[in-house]
């Protein structure tokens, strides 16, 4: 999209406003992400090898834009120390103002580039379509190499990403997103199937005024998400079409995949 740019698309407005409108799938996210900070750790670094020591092993968890702590925070109420890699300042001082927000470490950085705060972790993840939040191919390749880095040997990467199949209507569609007494949202959408780019605008209409919410996208079918994990070295271990283990078929609209080595 003409003039878009990733680095300041979630800035302080959006950052403002970003939980405004819960997704309302917060509590099973959590609960289906915690089972896997429970994994055995021994043969990485998540314990320090205390494991057999009779020692409390850590949970530690590792969450590729963190944004607002929306998953973060509920996640590390439950024990679990979660660290964030984010690329928005303004989406972590939003996170930084609510209760808990301050005890998370996040490194500010691009999640296809930098190095979290810890070392190796038994779960790491990336939810909300967020993947699709990087531009190129090899932009998402490096993400899932960098996954695969900051995984424990036993470690699992989770992806939660919309199948584009069932997003797409052609290459221009409009989605009503919310209807109110005071406001109207569409999404309005363009697609270009030669990239796979998807320009979206959530376009806010009000008595006050029109406001554009735009975001770019490039979308991946899980077919081409798994050759991915294995150019990182990773494999999937299991496709979810929902947060409570629902079979993925084919008229999935998300899947939830679980890589490992
Ligand atoms: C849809 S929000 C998801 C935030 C959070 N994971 C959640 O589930 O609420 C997308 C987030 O990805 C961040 N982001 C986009 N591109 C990024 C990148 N290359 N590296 C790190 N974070 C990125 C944005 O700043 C934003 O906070």
């Amino acid at each position: 999209m003409q003039g878009f740019d990733p680095a300041t698309s979630f800035g302080p407005d959006v950052a403002g406003r970003y939980d405004d409108h819960p997704r309302g799938d917060e509590a099973q996210t959590v609960d289906f992400l915690d089972r896997y900070t429970h994994r055995d750790a021994t043969s990485g670094d998540a314990d320090g090898g205390r494991a057999g020591q009779g020692h409390a092993v850590e949970r530690t968890a590792l969450e590729l834009a963190i944004g607002t702590g929306r998953i973060a925070l509920p996640l590390a109420q439950r024990g679990v120390r979660v660290d964030g890699i984010e690329l928005s300042p303004d989406m972590v001082a939003a996170m930084r103002a609510k209760p808990g927000g301050a005890d998370l470490r996040v490194t500010i950085g691009d999640m296809a580039e930098v190095r979290a705060p810890g070392e190796r972790y038994p779960l790491v993840y990336l939810v909300f379509n967020t993947i699709y939040n990087l531009l190129t191919q090899q932009a998402q390749v490096r993400c899932f190499e960098n996954a695969a880095r900051h995984l424990t040997d036993n470690g699992v990467f989770v992806v939660e990403a919309g199948v584009p199949s069932a997003w797409l209507r052609g290459d221009q569609f409009v989605d009503v997103e919310r209807v109110t007494t005071d406001e109207v949202v569409l999404d309005v959408n363009r697609y270009d199937p030669v990239t796979q780019i998807l320009d979206e605008n959530h376009v806010s209409l009000t008595s006050g005024g029109v406001r554009m919410g735009p975001i770019s996208c490039r979308l991946i079918w899980p077919g081409e998400m798994d050759l991915m994990a294995r150019i990182a070295g990773l494999r999937l271990v299991n496709r979810w079409a929902g947060w409570r283990d629902e079979p993925f078929t084919s008229d999935s609209k998300r899947h939830i995949s679980v890589y490992a080595r």
